[in-house]
């Protein structure tokens, strides 16, 4: 086992994700091997940390089936639980990313994806493109083992957490990019909507992991 892979995924991906916010990816992928189900990423934008999932999978000699989700046309609307109308409890750069981050950001295509897959030598997924307001639970596995979700937003977290809860496994494990608690990391990330659609479904704080100082993660396992 090595995971020296991840460097160079790293490499391609540093401006979306920290070293530490993708090995937190690998490790818990990892253990939730034994856990019956697919594993799926809610947001998978030019694909980068979906080629981490599949060749974890694929070091591990999983028969998983790894599902990736997203609209390819960016960011949908954001909403009240998304906007942030004062700087206090927050770094400058979280501000300017929350002000700067718009219906449509993030936009990329399909075959960008396609095309990181083959850079990284790494069999393609099962890609579902659309809205995940209309995807999900239309294109969902039945069972799911893992789950990456990173979509920034509270209307499209909100649907999914409700649509994938159901379908993940005992043991399984969600891990939730851009989710910032103020009281806990002490400052206010650019997505609080993210948090605030965490909150409805769990009812009570997730747990955070060390992310690097401008990543976020939380994580909730199933009992
Ligand atoms: C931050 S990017 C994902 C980054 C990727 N996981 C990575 O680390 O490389 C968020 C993605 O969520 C997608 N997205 C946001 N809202 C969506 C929605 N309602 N339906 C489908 N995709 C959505 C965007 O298109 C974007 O590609």
């Amino acid at each position: 086992m090595n995971n020296y892979f991840i460097e160079k995924i790293f490499e391609k991906n540093r401006s979306m994700q920290s070293r530490e916010a993708l090995l937190n990816l690998y490790y818990l992928l990892r253990e939730t091997l034994p856990v019956p189900g697919d594993v799926i990423e809610l947001g998978c934008y030019r694909g980068l940390t979906a080629v981490l999932l599949r060749q974890t999978l694929d070091q591990a000699g999983s028969n998983k089936d790894l599902f990736v989700y997203d609209s390819f046309e960016g960011l949908s609307q954001k909403v009240g639980e998304d906007m942030v109308y004062s700087r206090e409890g927050m770094r400058s750069c979280d501000f300017q990313d929350n002000q700067r981050v718009k219906e449509g950001f993030f936009k990329t295509s399909q075959d960008e994806l396609t095309s990181n897959f083959k850079t990284f030598d790494a069999k393609l997924p099962q890609i579902c493109s659309g809205w995940v307001q209309e995807t999900i639970p239309r294109d969902l596995p039945d069972s799911l083992s893992f789950i990456h979700l990173d979509l920034d937003l509270y209307a499209p977290c909100l649907h999914v957490l409700t649509n994938i809860l159901p379908r993940l496994s005992s043991g399984g494990v969600i891990v939730i990019d851009d989710y910032s608690d103020i009281t806990r990391h002490g400052h206010q990330n650019a997505y609080p909507g993210v948090k605030a659609a965490c909150d409805e479904v769990f009812k009570k704080p997730l747990d955070l992991l060390s992310a690097g100082s401008y990543n976020y993660q939380a994580i909730y396992r199933k009992p």
